[in-house]
C-alpha cells in the first residue's frame, strides 16, 4: 500500500529531501512524465504506469469518475502514494467561458480578468483538474498569428498585469484549496514573434528585445507566485526553447530565481530532434535536462533515457533531483501531499460565473466606430431589425479557441438575445447571407441584402468562427474572410443604417470595409453570454468601454504594426506624406517624402492601441505634474481632471504614456506605465491621481542592463494611444 501523505509538520524542502530519499531512479523519472489521459477511460499502459510510479502527471482527463480512479491507483496502488497533477487548458473558462484572452484584455479590468479565472478554476477544479495550461503572457504583435488570440495583448505592461491577474484568479492565496488550480506562465518565451505570423516558426529576438518586451509579462508571472512554467515550441535565436540554458537556467532561475518548474510544450522535446538540434531521442532528453526544463510534455525521452543520461554522467544525479524536486514542491503547494486529490462531489455550476461571463463580454467589446449615433439604438425607434451574418447564431463559434469543455447548452447567441425581445411593435428578421465565414457568395447574399431593405436597422453578425485563430490557425491575408467584405457592402448600401459586429480571434484588417457600416463593434469571440451582452450594448443598456490591446492595422501588410514603435530617423511626416492616389503623375525620385511609410497604407494604423468609443463623451483637464524634476528614487505624481461631458454613464480607460525624449538606445515614441478604468455618471467630475515611480523610467541598455538614465521626458494621459494631455519633465 502507499506510503500515505500525511499532515506533516516538517518545512517543505526537508519534506521534499525525505520524500527524495526514499524514490528510485524510475520513481524519479516517473514525477517528470506527463502523458495524455485517456479522455474517459483508463487505457491498462496507463493504469501500470501509475501504479509502477512511472507517470507523475496527466493531461486532458476531465471526467469526474475517472480521475478518482486514476488518483486512487496513484494513491493507493503506487508504492510512494504521489498524486498526480491533472492539467487542462483552462484558457478562458471551462464549462462557463468567458471571452477569449485578448477579448478579456480589451477590458483593461485586472479585477473582472482575476474573477474570470477564479469562476474557471472553481469549474474545472471540481471535475479533478488541479493544474491549468494559462495564463498565455506572449506578446501579441501579428494578427496573422492564430495564438494572437490567446494572448493579452501587444503590450507588455497589459499584458503582465492581466496576465498576473489570471494566475490570482487561478492559485488563490490557498493554492491548497480545493476549487485552485496551479497555473502556467506561457510560453517561455518570444513565442509571439514568430516569423510571418506562422504557428511554430522560428523567433529571431535580439536578446535586448526579449528583456526589454517578453520577458516582463513572465516575471510579472512570477511576481503574482506562478507555480509553473511552460517552454515554447519555439526555435528561439537558434536555440528551441525545450533546450535553452539562456532561458531556462541563465534567466528564469539565476537572474529571477523562479521556484516552480517548467514544463515542456506537446512533444517539444522528442521535437528537438525534428529542429535538428539534435540526432535521436537520447540527445533530446539530455540537451533538455541539461538547459534546465524539468517535465516533458507527452514524449517520454527523459522516461526512456534518464537512465543511460545518469549512467553515462550526461545527467547528474544531482540535476535530476533538482528537477523531481521541482515537481514536488508544486504537489505540495497543491496540497496534494496532504490530501487533496479527492474530487469534490458535486461538479460546480455558479450562476455567478455567468454573470461575470456577462460583464467581461460587455467589458472587453471595443466601440471602434460610431458615426452619427448610430448607437445605441433605440428599442421603441426600431420596429423591424434585419439579423444577418453566419456570426449571429452559432452558440459553439462564439466561445472562440481552446475550449475544450465548454458548454454550448450555456451560450446565448446574439440571435437568440435579439428573439428574446420579439414582441408586436419589434420583430427580427434572420437572413444567414453567408454558410460560413468563409464562403465566397451565394444565393444567401441576395436574401440578406431583402431583409436589411425591408429593416429599420441592419445588424450585421461577421468575423471568423473558432476554428480560424488559435493554435496553428494563421492567416496571411487578415481581412473579413470569403464574401464578408461583400456583404457588408451590399447591405450598407441600401441605404439602412447598418452596424457591423466583428466575432474574431485577431485583429482585422478592414480598410475595405470600415467607411460602409455607421458603426462597428469588435467583440472578439465574446464566450457563452455573447448574446445578451451584445444586444445590451447595442440597444444602451450597456455603455461600451472597451479598449483595444492590440493594434487594427489597415492592410495586412503594415504588420508588425504596434503603438510603441521607435521614432526612426526618418518619421513620417503628415506634411510630406503622400498616399499613393495624391501621387502625381510623373513624380519624381524625391517628390513623395522620404519617410517611414507604406505609399499604400500610410503609416498610422486603422484603429491604434488603447482606442475604443463609448456612448458618452469625457474631457479630460487640468494636467499637473508635482514636480518638474524628478529624483531617481523618487515618484512622480500626475493629477488631472476627468469629466463625463456626456449623457449618460460611462466608463473610461484612462491611460498614461511616456516618452524618454533620449536614451544611450533608442527609446519608442510612447510607452504604456499605468492605466485605470474610471466609470463616471452624466456631468461627473472626477480628479485622477498616478503615482509613477522614477524606477518604471528604467530600460534595457546596450549592456543588456536596467538602466534609469537622468534626462527629458513627456508624458500623455489619455483614452489611447493617440493624443491626450501633455506634459514634460526631468528625470535627475
Ligand atoms: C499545445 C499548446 C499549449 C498547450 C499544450 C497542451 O500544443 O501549445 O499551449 O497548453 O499543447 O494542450
Amino acid at each position: 500500500m502507499g506510503d500515505h501523505a500525511s499532515m506533516d509538520i516538517h518545512p517543505p524542502a526537508e519534506r521534499i529531501r525525505a520524500l527524495l530519499a526514499t524514490m528510485s531512479l524510475a520513481e524519479k523519472l516517473g514525477q517528470l512524465t506527463l502523458v495524455n489521459g485517456g479522455e474517459g477511460r483508463v487505457p491498462e499502459e496507463l493504469r501500470r504506469d501509475i501504479r509502477d510510479g512511472r507517470v507523475g502527471a496527466v493531461l486532458n482527463e476531465v471526467d469526474p469518475d475517472t480521475v478518482r480512479e486514476l488518483q486512487r491507483i496513484a494513491r493507493e496502488e503506487s508504492r510512494l502514494g504521489l498524486p498526480l497533477l491533472v492539467g487542462r487548458d483552462v484558457i478562458h473558462g471551462f464549462r462557463t467561458i468567458f471571452p477569449i484572452p485578448l477579448g478579456q484584455a480589451a477590458s483593461w479590468n485586472p479585477e473582472l480578468v482575476e474573477e474570470c479565472a477564479r469562476h474557471s478554476a472553481a469549474e474545472a477544479a471540481a471535475v479533478g483538474v488541479n493544474w491549468t495550461f494559462a495564463p498565455m503572457v506572449d506578446i501579441g504583435r501579428d494578427p496573422r498569428w492564430g495564438r494572437v488570440a490567446e494572448t493579452l495583448g501587444e503590450d507588455p505592461l497589459l499584458a503582465g498585469t492581466l496576465g498576473a491577474a489570471m494566475v490570482r484568479g487561478f492559485q488563490g492565496a490557498d493554492l491548497a484549496a480545493p476549487e485552485r488550480l496551479a497555473a502556467c506562465a506561457k510560453h517561455f518565451a518570444g513565442y509571439g514573434a514568430s516569423e510571418s505570423g506562422r504557428d511554430y516558426n522560428s523567433c529571431s529576438i535580439p536578446e535586448i528585445e526579449l528583456r526589454a518586451t517578453h520577458f516582463p509579462p513572465f516575471q510579472q508571472a512570477l511576481q503574482a507566485g506562478v507555480a509553473t512554467l511552460m517552454a515554447s515550441f519555439s526555435d528561439l535565436n537558434g536555440v528551441p526553447a525545450s533546450a535553452n540554458e539562456f532561458l531556462l537556467r541563465q534567466v528564469l532561475r539565476r537572474e529571477w530565481g523562479f521556484e516552480g518548474f517548467v514544463v515542456s510544450d506537446w512533444e517539444s522535446v522528442g521535437q528537438l530532434v525534428v529542429h535538428g538540434l539534435v540526432a535521436d531521442g537520447r540527445g533530446a532528453a539530455r540537451a533538455a535536462a541539461g538547459a534546465g526544463l524539468d517535465m516533458e510534455m507527452a514524449s517520454t525521452t527523459l522516461r526512456e533515457h534518464g537512465a543511460a543520461l545518469l549512467e553515462a554522467g550526461e545527467l547528474s544525479l544531482e540535476r535530476l533531483d533538482e528537477m523531481v524536486a521541482a515537481v514536488l514542491g508544486v504537489k505540495l503547494r497543491l496540497g496534494l501531499l496532504d490530501g487533496r486529490d479527492a474530487v469534490p462531489a458535486a461538479v460546480a455550476s455558479d450562476p455567478a460565473a455567468l454573470d461575470c461571463a456577462y460583464r467581461a463580454a460587455v467589458q472587453g467589446t471595443v466601440l471602434l466606430k460610431n458615426d452619427n449615433g448610430t448607437l445605441p439604438l433605440h428599442r421603441g425607434a426600431v420596429r423591424r431589425l434585419a439579423v444577418i451574418g453566419p456570426l449571429a447564431d452559432e452558440p459553439a463559434e462564439q466561445l472562440g479557441t481552446w475550449v475544450f469543455d465548454g458548454d454550448p447548452a450555456r451560450s446565448v447567441t446574439p440571435l437568440q438575445a435579439l428573439r428574446q425581445w420579439e414582441s408586436e411593435s419589434f420583430t427580427v428578421h434572420y437572413a444567414r447571407g453567408l454558410e460560413t465565414s468563409r464562403e465566397r457568395g451565394g444565393a444567401g447574399m441576395a436574401e440578406a441584402v431583402r431583409a436589411a431593405r425591408r429593416a429599420d436597422v441592419a445588424l450585421l453578425f461577421l468575423g471568423e468562427e473558432a476554428i480560424l485563430s488559435g493554435e496553428a490557425h494563421c492567416r496571411a491575408d487578415i481581412r473579413l474572410p470569403g464574401a464578408q467584405e461583400e456583404l457588408v457592402r451590399q447591405v450598407a448600401a441600401t441605404g439602412t443604417p447598418t452596424v457591423l459586429v466583428l466575432l474574431a480571434g485577431r485583429p482585422l484588417a478592414l480598410q475595405e470595409v470600415v467607411d460602409h457600416p455607421g458603426a462597428i463593434l469588435c467583440a472578439w469571440h465574446p464566450g457563452s453570454l455573447a448574446g445578451p451582452a451584445l444586444r445590451d450594448l447595442l440597444f444602451g443598456l450597456e455603455s461600451p468601454s472597451g479598449r483595444l490591446p492590440a493594434t487594427f492595422p489597415r492592410l495586412g501588410g503594415q504588420i508588425p504594426i504596434y503603438y510603441s514603435q521607435k521614432n526612426t530617423g526618418r518619421p513620417a511626416d503628415p506634411a510630406t506624406f503622400l498616399s499613393l492616389d495624391q501621387i502625381p503623375r510623373g513624380a519624381t525620385q524625391h517628390s513623395v517624402g522620404n519617410t517611414s511609410h507604406h505609399l499604400d497604407a500610410g503609416y498610422t494604423p486603422l484603429f491604434p492601441f488603447g482606442h475604443g468609443l463609448s456612448y458618452t463623451s469625457f474631457e479630460y483637464s487640468g494636467l499637473r505634474l508635482d514636480t518638474a524634476r524628478l529624483a531617481r528614487d523618487g515618484a512622480l505624481g500626475i493629477t488631472l481632471e476627468l469629466r463625463n461631458t456626456g449623457s449618460r454613464a460611462g466608463a473610461e480607460v484612462v491611460q498614461l504614456y511616456v516618452r524618454d525624449l533620449v536614451g544611450s538606445v533608442t527609446r519608442p515614441v510612447r510607452e504604456l506605465k499605468a492605466f485605470r478604468r474610471e466609470v463616471l455618471a452624466p456631468g461627473e467630475c472626477r480628479t485622477v491621481r498616478f503615482v509613477l515611480p522614477a524606477r518604471e523610467l528604467a530600460f534595457v541598455d546596450r549592456s543588456l542592463n536596467w538602466v534609469l538614465e537622468p534626462g527629458a521626458f513627456r508624458l500623455w494621459v489619455g483614452g489611447s494611444s493617440v493624443g491626450g494631455l501633455e506634459a514634460e519633465f526631468e528625470l535627475a
